[in-house]
């Protein structure tokens, strides 16, 4: 059992500022979901110390002194904000869960991620990166077109709007994430089939959850097959998230093993949520990796996976922590859940 250091950073009860997007906030936790990770490793039988992760994180380590860091952190700002509080604690000489500096740093770069995924073998849609200020010019993509923020999650700046049919909608969609987002504008290759995501736990035995289909039946046609904010936000009925999906085994098994490639491609380290979509002849292929996937009890997509394979919340946080552990050579502080589930082997 270990002194576990949970670091987070809070969505704020406070109107977006001047120069904000209004889903600015979108990536960072509820306190709920800190508290109910907290919970979670107290019920493994460990000691838990807060860490918010704002600019006196650095005193608040040095007060807790943890054994341990279990990292939800997003982090404030900048290009690379995800891989700042693994850099900070690396620096300090802490451990800690998930992915390190470079993985956090290079899935928050989604071209950048494409490029490695590209390399790799692992297939992902074509796709131009448009500059502020650059003249908007696809190449030779063909519509329809998906155009995001090159550099943000949580489904900020993707909507209904985000398919693009031709030039004018293009333009608009390309000068909104510019604008809005003070940022590059990725413009992919629009993939029509059907969306999943896969959880992946573990790191050299990588425990792949059931693949789970993001359910776009139910939704208005107005408002297309695209996992919005909006869709996120205000869809968490069961009948949206179809877990296991309902698929043959064969491409259960293609969806697995691409995210499984994608996962080590990535160089990613205990937990990660790979999200793919079919390709108009029906091939699977990523659209982009998650490592730092979202952990809201009974809401977010991977607690959602986990649990229908009869994992509980808490074996699930207590499951990423232990895979951490033994990875780090500190499995005598481990809570066992991975013992219980076999995934040693
Ligand atoms: N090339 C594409 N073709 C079709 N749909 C796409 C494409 N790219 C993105 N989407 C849609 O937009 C959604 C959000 O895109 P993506 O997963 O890249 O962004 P995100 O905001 O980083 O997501 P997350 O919340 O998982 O971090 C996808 O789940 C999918 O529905
Ligand atoms: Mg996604």
């Amino acid at each position: 059992m270990a002194r576990v250091g949970v670091a987070f950073n809070l969505k704020k009860a406070r109107e977006p500022e001047d120069d904000e997007p209004p889903d600015a906030q979108a990536e960072y936790d509820s306190p709920a979901t800190v508290m109910a990770v907290a919970e979670a490793l107290r019920q493994g039988g460990h000691q838990v110390v807060f860490l918010e992760a704002d600019e006196f994180l650095p005193e608040r380590i040095r007060a807790e002194n943890p054994q341990v860091v279990f990292n939800l952190a997003e982090g404030l700002r900048g290009e690379g904000r995800e891989s700042h509080v693994p850099a900070l604690l690396e620096t300090l000489g802490i451990p800690y869960t998930g992915s390190g500096v470079l993985s956090l740093a290079l899935c928050l770069d989604k071209p950048l991620t494409k490029v490695v995924l590209r390399e790799s073998g692992v297939p992902t849609p074509a796709f131009r990166v448009i500059a502020p200020g650059e003249e908007i010019d696809v190449g030779g993509l063909r519509f329809p077109l998906f155009v995001k923020p090159a550099h943000e999650g949580s489904s900020m700046g993707v909507g209904p709007g985000s398919v693009v049919y031709g030039e004018t909608d293009l333009v608009r969609q390309v000068n909104m994430v510019r604008d809005l987002y003070r940022q590059e504008a990725l413009v992919e290759e629009f993939l029509p089939g059907r969306e999943f995501t896969v959880g992946l736990v573990g790191n050299r035995f990588l425990h792949a959850f059931p693949v789970m289909e993001i359910n776009f039946d139910p939704v208005p046609p107005e408002h297309g097959a695209v996992y919005s904010r909006h869709f996120k936000e205000h869809w968490d009925e069961d009948r949206y998230y179809l877990c296991p999906a309902p698929v043959d085994e064969r491409l259960a098994a293609e969806l697995v093993d691409l995210a499984r490639r994608a996962f080590r491609a990535l160089r990613c380290r205990d937990v990660a949520r790979v999200d793919l979509r079919l390709d108009g002849a029906g091939h699977p292929q990523v659209l982009e990796i998650n490592p730092l996937p979202g952990l809201a009890p009974g809401f977010s997509d991977l607690p959602r996976a986990a649990a229908a394979e009869g994992w509980t919340y808490e074996e699930l946080v207590n499951g990423i922590l232990d895979v951490a552990l033994f990875r780090l050579g500190l499995g005598h502080l481990a809570s066992g859940v991975l013992v219980e589930r076999r995934m040693l082997a």
